[in-house]
């Protein structure tokens, strides 16, 4: 193919970003609807029991007060088969469906009112009374459910032989996604059909939703949602209250607006989960791993099991002959937790990256060393090769960025005044998948195009990046491709998330565009009045949307008289993508190594970063400074993690404690340093032809450990909980 490919691989700044920064990029609680009400959730002041009343004449007596729904009163609604959703059929809605309370927070009403401060008002003149019980909140305490197994070689065996046996505990604590756009929904129901907007990271998973909860086909439901302000997976399925709008809306006829408070997104959206991981590890006197067992326990709700990819890094991040890994979930009196950036590999790779630091102190190596000598030469795990693997060179351009010589051997003995300095790394991978995608291109008459697709874009540049894949199949300069995206009219698209936007989508987005711009040569090469009239369609190039014959640049025409002269109002094609076999042949991940320098207060245990680098094997980088921008996001997300998030619930009734974001500490511009972030030139050819890993979830792998690792060498104290707080290090 001789088609250039100019605008991808340049770093573009946002094409949407005017509108962003100028307040005219609305988001869902920003739409309204003639004779919309507002609605606003009443919920659980219990974290188990029953509900034994609910009073709600004074609040149905205030004015503009159209309806207040709790359990007595709301529809019946039950899920019917639908393969995209998470709910088997006949399954309840968890919420205004019967008079359990199964988390502190659950909505038990919904007050339905004219204005948003009437129908606040009404909420909070409901009173509900309950038969309460002690919730089980901590991972001792609840129902594990099965245990998810992996077992290679004879890991006991092992590790009675090994020279060297460590037993560690790892507790990551929970913690929320904390996006700053709430999450909200906007419903209107037109007879049996519906339009929902709402904060989604998958349009086509809440269309399925709706469809199935109500009964209805999926062409009757559509989900609007073209920009998002950030989620980092908090949006990635329908809670309860998307359906609760929507049942709003249906009972009251009205179209319904609901927006979550800040407070009740801690209740009413998923989390991160508390984990408990321990790890045994067996090694020889050199820090050669023999052998791991990963005893992994997490948090779930009492009725769905979540699960997440936590146990692939052990199966396969090094190399060793003998792993056992036993995973479970534990059910608990807590809502469901879901995917947070980095789901899984994430809380992997704090727990065997800060095992492996624990490894290389006892054994006296150098932690990149030590990761070195464990480098795998394939996937132990599954056997098959690595499509690319270039941990090593992360390592090595990571360890010259950060100065990674001047570290000191002996943990605790490097000052700087007060402030005792350390450095620390770790490595972390994230697999690379990719799912079935469509977009809809389409070239019109006068020159311009536009691209549509159902993804959301919750931040990382989506609008961007496919307008440079666009632009570059069609030969088109940025400023005429329009990006089209956030709404199930488009073509279905996977979630926006795991990473997988950029092979998925921008494969669809690819093909469909190399599609239109063939018709176009078609067109020309066949059209007697064409300059390009009897040329090979493989020797015409696009570029500024000017289709030339290569070494002919006379024989030349503008897509707008091609289209013009042929009478024909555009030319459209439905770009799509199916993933291959690769998965089946390789193993395939995008890596990153991350170097932290720390400044710890000797007296007070406060700790500053003073640096961060990451460098990052993720394949082909399609905008080099929104990629920076998501490596800097991931760094910024992961001083988080380590030193400052932290969910805290009142262990008597499952309170979260710092539902807000006074209390719930996330990093401001004065905590973080200078960060680095370095992608590796290179492209991973087996998946797609753009040559892309991933790379959103990579970027957070492994700061956290990075980080923790740093505080050991600094102060010579190990910390296996997280956050690190000043309390942990006095
Ligand atoms: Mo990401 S956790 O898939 O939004």
């Amino acid at each position: 193919m001789t088609q250039p490919r100019n605008a991808v691989g340049v770093g573009h700044a946002r094409v949407e970003g005017r509108l962003k920064v100028t307040g005219r990029a609305g988001y869902a609680a920003d739409q309204n609807v003639e004779g919309m009400l507002h609605a606003v959730i009443v919920d659980a002041t219990v974290g188990r029991g029953r509900i034994t009343g609910i009073d709600t004449t004074r609040a149905q007596a205030q004015p503009g007060v159209v309806a207040v729904i709790s359990h007595l009163n709301a529809t019946r609604l039950t899920y019917r088969e639908n393969p995209d959703s998470n709910h088997p059929p006949g399954e309840r809605l968890q919420a205004l469906q019967d008079d359990r309370v199964r988390f502190f927070g659950q909505p038990v009403a919904v007050a339905v009112a004219a204005t948003l401060q009437q129908a606040q008002h009404a909420a909070s003149l409901v009173t509900v009374t309950y038969d309460a019980e002690q919730p089980a909140l901590g991972l001792d305490e609840g129902t594990p459910n099965a245990a998810q197994n992996y077992a290679r070689g004879d890991t006991a065996d092992a590790l009675a032989a090994a020279d060297v046996r460590m037993t560690m505990a790892y507790a990551p604590a929970r913690t929320h996604h904390n996006p700053m756009e709430p999450h909200a929904t906007v419903a209107q129901w037109d007879g049996d059909r519906i339009t929902v907007w709402d904060k989604t990271q998958w349009i086509n998973a809440t269309q399925a939703e709706l469809a199935s909860v109500f009964d209805i086909p999926r062409s009757q439901v559509r989900v609007v949602n073209p920009y998002v302000g950030g989620a980092f997976g908090s949006a990635l399925r329908p809670w309860p209250h998307v359906i609760i709008a929507a049942l709003a809306a249906r009972m009251t006829r009205r179209p319904v607006k609901l927006v979550l408070t800040r407070r009740q997104m801690y209740f009413g959206t998923g989390y991160r989960p508390a984990y408990d991981y321990r790890i045994t590890l067996g090694a020889d006197r050199r820090g050669r791993l023999t052998a791991m067992e990963h005893t992994i326990r997490a948090e779930t709700s009492s009725y769905e099991d979540f699960r997440e990819a936590v146990t692939a890094a052990g199966e396969s991040l090094y190399s060793m002959p003998n792993v056992r890994i036993d995973y479970r979930s534990v059910a608990l009196d807590v809502n469901t937790p879901i995917w947070k950036r980095g789901p899984g590999p994430a809380t992997a790779a704090f727990a065997i990256e800060v095992a492996l630091d624990e490894l290389a102190h006892r054994v006296g190596v150098d932690p990149v060393d030590l990761r070195l000598r464990n480098e795998p030469e394939k996937d132990e795990g599954s056997g098959l090769p690595f499509s690319t693997r270039r941990l090593r060179e992360c390592l090595s351009t990571g360890a010259r960025e950060i100065g990674w010589q001047r570290r000191a051997r002996r943990p605790g003995t490097r000052r700087d005044g007060d402030w005792l300095i350390g450095l620390g790394m770790a490595a972390g991978n994230y697999h690379t998948v990719s799912a079935p995608a469509q977009a809809r291109v389409r070239l019109n008459a006068d020159g311009t195009a536009f691209v549509e697709t159902a993804s959301s874009d919750m931040g990382p540049g989506t609008y961007t990046s496919m307008t440079q894949v666009a632009a570059d199949a069609l030969g088109l300069t940025l400023e005429t491709v329009q990006m089209r995206l956030g709404d199930s009219l488009y073509p279905p698209t996977p979630p926006h998330g795991g990473s997988m936007t950029m092979a998925s989508i921008g494969t669809a987005v690819l093909n469909g565009g190399d599609t239109v711009r063939r018709q176009a040569i078609d067109l020309a090469v066949n059209d007697r009045n064409s300059p390009l009239y009897g040329a090979a369609p493989d020797k015409v190039v696009v570029r500024d949307g000017r289709l030339t014959v290569r070494d002919q640049p006379a024989r030349a025409e503008t897509y707008r008289r091609l289209l013009a002269r042929n009478d024909r109002d555009h030319l459209e094609a439905v770009g799509s993508y199916t993933p291959n076999d690769a998965g089946q042949r390789f193993s395939m991940s995008a890596y990153a190594a991350t170097f932290a320098e720390v400044a710890v207060d000797a007296t007070l245990g406060l700790i500053r970063i003073r640096k961060l680098v990451g460098v990052y094997d993720a394949g082909r980088i399609v905008n080099p400074r929104l990629a920076e921008s998501q490596a800097i996001g991931g760094m910024v997300g992961g001083i988080g993690a380590a030193l400052l998030e932290h969910t805290v619930t009142d262990d008597r009734d499952g309170r979260i404690v710092n539902a807000n974001l006074a209390d719930y500490l996330v990093p401001v511009n004065a905590d973080i340093p200078e960060l680095k972030a370095v992608y590796l030139n290179g492209e991973d050819p087996h998946m797609v032809s753009l040559g892309v890993k991933g790379l959103g979830e990579v970027v957070h792998v492994g700061v956290a450990p990075a980080i923790a690792n740093a505080v050991f060498n600094a102060t010579g104290r190990r910390v296996r909980s997280l956050p690190i707080t000043v309390e942990a290090l006095q």
